[in-house]
């Protein structure tokens, strides 16, 4: 018995001091993180950049129905913020006839009327397009003469407006809209346009949501240099869409974009798909018509992807229109009045400003911004441990440099050299999961001990007293546990 007792304490000791020190090292590996860069872009065919969606607005059922209703002001804050383009999603089908001749309502009219000079007067490149007619995606055929002439009074109506108003066929064909319905749509649209405007710029996008991936099925219309090719950017979609209420089901919100190899890769192989097939379509003008990530992301992360994203496109000559303006994606915050200055940034990069990108898995942590070149930015933990029996405990912050200065135990402050991306390290701690483990096995052992020394009368104790006996072996040892355990916190 003796015998049995003591090696289940020396394999508890010996767990505690040979196993315990290495699992406290434990280390999460560290991914490798983005390095961004600014650079200047041309596009082939295009006077078209940098962009933003007006959406929300006018391809809701009706303006307003989605909280938002543009105002004249819109425009010059989107010109001034270093935006040249505009692209005004719109539902027409919501506002037109549904028998021949499928007459557009003069109204209606009227406010896109006022919409597009109010854009074209601030200088910017004005998109419109057909959004949301959701009936062509489940019944193609039926809607094609309403497509059509949809599309017949939209360009007539703008035929003398200037060559910076842009049309585009139609938002993100999916569903019964399969890649050769729809490119003969594409192939009859663009012949009735051009009837009335020679050389506008027409923009058109692959099926299935205007996804890169279709674009080997897009057939561009022959011998028509006015014609640019849009896609639309939402990868990876369980971190952009996540708490996304109209996707079902909604991805689960908490997924963050860190920017580390494997997630830069799958951005960047996809931009070369759209790449690759511009190159073999004499070098056609590409336009990334959306890209954004929904606000229920973390904002480090949206600013890490949009800032990642938007150069990555600019490398590769694509021109870009940010999703949205004002509402759930909004790099505008429309109650406040100013623009979300970290996602305006990460869109337009200031002069002389970086990002500092900070991050944690756990617990909180405050820094992240864009600062002045040549400044400090301070970055502080909450806590520093967190968790009962196991415990996560901040171990370091990853990516400082010489210049940065250490605070104190949770608070750095780091030098903007450039954009720096530093990383919360924590570590496993298991120290009081052991001590708990060595005390229950040391008790448990003390009262099987007693209980048999007991049973075999080996001593003239009663089992009472047994009991009386481990109660205290109990109390003493939860004692040493507790005094062992504040002498491990406070060397720490
Ligand atoms: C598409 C949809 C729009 C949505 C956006 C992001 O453009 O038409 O309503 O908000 O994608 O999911």
């Amino acid at each position: 018995m003796k015998k049995d007792f003591s090696k289940i304490s020396f394999l508890s000791l010996f767990l505690l001091f040979s196993v315990a020190p290495q699992l406290i090292q434990a280390r999460k590996n560290n991914s490798q993180m983005l390095t961004v860069k600014s650079t200047t872009f041309e596009t082939n065919n295009t006077k078209m950049h940098r962009g933003i969606n007006i959406g929300n607005a006018l391809e809701a059922p009706n303006e307003g129905d989605w909280g938002v209703v543009i105002k004249d002001e819109y425009f010059k804050i989107i010109r001034e913020a270093g935006f040249d383009t505009v692209r005004i999603p719109i539902r027409w089908s919501n506002h037109a006839g549904s028998v021949p001749p499928y007459k557009i309502d003069d109204n209606f009219f009227k406010r896109v009327d006022w919409v597009v000079n109010k854009s074209l007067e601030q200088g910017l490149i004005t998109i419109i397009n057909i959004h949301h007619y959701e009936e062509i995606m489940q019944k193609p055929e039926e809607h094609e003469d309403r497509f059509l002439a949809l599309w017949k009074q939209i360009s007539e109506h703008y035929r003398n407006y200037p060559d910076t108003l842009y049309f585009e066929l139609l938002n993100e064909p999916n569903g019964a809209l399969t890649s050769d319905i729809w490119n003969k749509f594409i192939e009859e649209a663009v012949s009735i346009i051009r009837e009335t405007n020679p050389t506008r710029k027409i923009i058109i996008g692959p099926a299935d949501w205007n996804s890169v991936y279709k674009l080997k099925e897009l057939k561009v219309p022959e011998g028509d240099k006015n014609i640019i090719v849009t896609f639309h950017f939402y990868t990876p979609f369980e971190f952009t869409h996540q708490g996304a209420e109209w996707v079902s089901p909604s991805p689960p919100v908490g997924k963050k974009w860190i920017g580390n190899e494997a997630e830069q890769k799958q951005i960047t192989d996809e931009l070369d798909i759209a790449v690759r097939w511009a190159t073999e379509h004499n070098n056609i003008s590409l336009f990334m018509g959306e890209f954004g990530a929904y606000s229920k992301a973390d904002m480090a992360s949206r600013v890490r992807w949009t800032y990642f994203v938007a150069r990555e496109a600019e490398k590769r000559n694509i021109a870009w229109a940010y999703w949205e303006f004002c509402s759930g994606f909004g790099a505008y915050d429309p109650v406040k009045n100013e623009w979300r200055e970290d996602l305006l940034n990460a869109l337009i990069p200031p002069p002389n400003k970086y990002y500092v990108s900070v991050d944690t898995e756990h617990g909180s942590i405050l820094g992240s911004g864009w600062y002045n070149e040549g400044s400090y930015a301070t970055i502080k933990i909450s806590e520093t441990s967190l968790g009962f029996l196991v415990q996560d405990v901040f171990d370091h912050f990853e990516g400082l440099g010489s210049r940065d200065i250490v605070i104190d135990a949770r608070t750095v402050k780091v030098y903007v050299n450039g954009p720096r991306i530093i990383r919360a390290v924590w570590r496993k701690d298991y120290t009081m999961a052991l001590l708990t483990t060595l005390g229950v096995g040391i008790i448990l052992g003390v009262a099987i001990l007693l209980y048999k020394i007991q049973r075999f009368s080996l001593l003239s104790v009663d089992f009472r007293n047994a009991t009386l006996h481990s109660s205290l072996v109990l109390f003493s040892l939860h004692t040493f546990l507790r005094l062992g355990s504040l002498k491990l916190k406070q060397q720490r």
